[in-house]
């Protein structure tokens, strides 16, 4: 098959920020890709960025991210960037002497055999088994949050009483950060992500260029290396039973891990771990917002909470997409992908495949099918997927206990972002 290449009109709503802000035209056109061209060249008009295939067919997302000897995730930038981007990068990592395309060294951006090494330190921690011996205290947060949303009034922004803070905590407590400095993490959090959004960056203003985003971005690395570099060297003077600990005190191929590696570990956690899970409840609830007949089944029968929240993961998907390198010729869907290109897998486009869930823009409570792309697949899923379900659980059952009904109060929004997206805001109408 000759190489589907997009047209520029395209091409430009696939990597610009503001088309992930306007989501039913989004949807709209994954759908139509992904029925005319589910693998798709993605060309810069301005020669910008370097090309890329658009992924969107939900088989092939799967089969990508399953395969992690053809497809992989560390030679290019993980994160759709652009060649400025890119260059910026490289240009401070090779100081650092790595030579990287990734700004940060965290676990999405490295292969075997280093990748399941460093993956091995945390894999247990973050398993059901251990994740009990937290629960007590997740429960009490979630009580004390729902709580605070009650006592906030009967119109509030969801996001900012509950849905932001929430997820911020509980990952907060896993890395040790005391609550006085959460502040500064979300802030940072938010440069990391939401540096193409001008609510959310720092400078305030609209129209960055690539080098002012990236130079904010690099800006977010290097306080989270300076705090998390202090935090280590407590955890070895005064060890605990958290996560920090486990990664200030660890061990891989007989030395401890780099200043570079540590960092990356104590970012990915930190920003993976709270605008998702805070993308995913503020979702639910959107939608629960808009269907009484959904909340009042979901009020009236608590054994629907798992899927609530299967649901609301799929139906938001926050990480809406990660980038994979090819290490040999391969053919995707018929189409001929070269050893060295660049491929976008794209979990919105895929958590929305008809041919995988029926009616997929339903936000379903019932929906059978919930095996969703939205935590990615292969040796990279999701490590936190079995925290961010357990603390989406917790929550909805401390706030359906003291909800009684709940409508929108004015139009939500959403973050300008190609990588992890969602509700910025949402006001709400709250009877308890
Ligand atoms: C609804 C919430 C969340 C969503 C949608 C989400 C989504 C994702 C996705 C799509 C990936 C990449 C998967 C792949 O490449 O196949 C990932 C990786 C990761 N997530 Fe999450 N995540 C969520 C919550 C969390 C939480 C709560 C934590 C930890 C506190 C966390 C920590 C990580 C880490 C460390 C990785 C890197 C894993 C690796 O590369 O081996 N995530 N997540």
């Amino acid at each position: 098959m000759t190489a589907p290449v997009a047209s520029p009109a395209v091409a430009k709503a696939v990597i610009d920020p503001q088309s992930y802000a306007d989501w039913d035209p989004l949807l709209d056109l994954f759908d139509q890709i992904r029925a005319e061209t589910p693998v798709l060249r993605i060309e810069s008009g301005d020669d910008d960025h370097e090309p890329f295939w658009l992924i969107t067919r939900y088989d092939d997302v799967m089969r990508i991210s399953k395969d992690n000897t053809t497809f992989l995730n560390a030679p290019r930038p993980v994160v759709f960037t652009n060649r400025q981007g890119e260059q910026f990068a490289r240009h401070i990592t090779a100081q650092q002497g790595d030579e990287s395309p990734n700004l940060v060294s965290s676990l999405v951006a490295l292969d075997a055999p280093k990748h399941p090494k460093l993956r091995r330190l945390t894999q247990d921690w973050f398993m059901p088994k251990n994740l009990r011996s937290i629960e007590a205290d997740i429960r009490a947060l979630a009580a004390k949050t729902a709580d605070r949303l009650v006592a906030a009034g009967t119109d509030v922004d969801f996001v900012k009483e509950v849905a932001a803070p929430y997820p911020l905590h509980v990952v907060m407590q896993i890395l040790g950060v005391p609550e006085e400095d959460e502040g500064r993490m979300l802030f940072l959090t938010q440069q990391m992500f939401g540096g193409q959004d001008e609510e959310l960056n720092k400078s305030g203003m609209a129209n960055l260029t690539p080098e002012q985003i990236t130079q904010i971005v690099f800006g977010a690395v290097a306080d989270f290396e300076a705090y998390f570099e202090q935090l280590a060297a407590q955890r070895r003077a005064n060890p605990t039973g958290d996560v920090a600990t486990i990664l200030a005190n660890a061990v891989v191929d007989g030395a401890p891990l780099s200043p570079r590696d540590l960092a990356g570990y104590y970012i990915i956690t930190a920003s993976a771990g709270h605008d998702t899970t805070s993308a995913s409840t503020a979702g639910a609830m959107l939608a629960l917002a808009r269907d009484p007949d959904q909340f009042a089944k979901v009020k009236a029968d608590r054994s629907l909470l798992p899927n609530i929240v299967e649901e609301a993961i799929r139906w938001t998907t926050p990480v809406q997409h990660f980038m994979r390198m090819a290490a040999q010729d391969v053919e995707i869907s018929g189409v001929k992908v070269a050893k060295g290109d660049w491929l976008m897998i794209n979990y919105v486009a895929a958590n929305h495949d008809p041919a995988q869930f029926d009616n997929p823009r339903k936000f379903d409570v019932t929906r059978d099918q919930t095996r969703h792309l939205a935590f990615g697949a292969g040796a990279h899923q999701c490590l936190g997927l079995h925290l961010a379900r357990l603390e989406m659980r917790l929550l909805f059952e401390a706030l359906l206990d003291r909800i009684g009904s709940v409508e929108l109060a004015g139009q939500p929004r959403r973050a300008k972002s190609t990588f992890v997206g969602g509700l910025k805001t949402l006001p709400l109408r709250i009877a308890a």
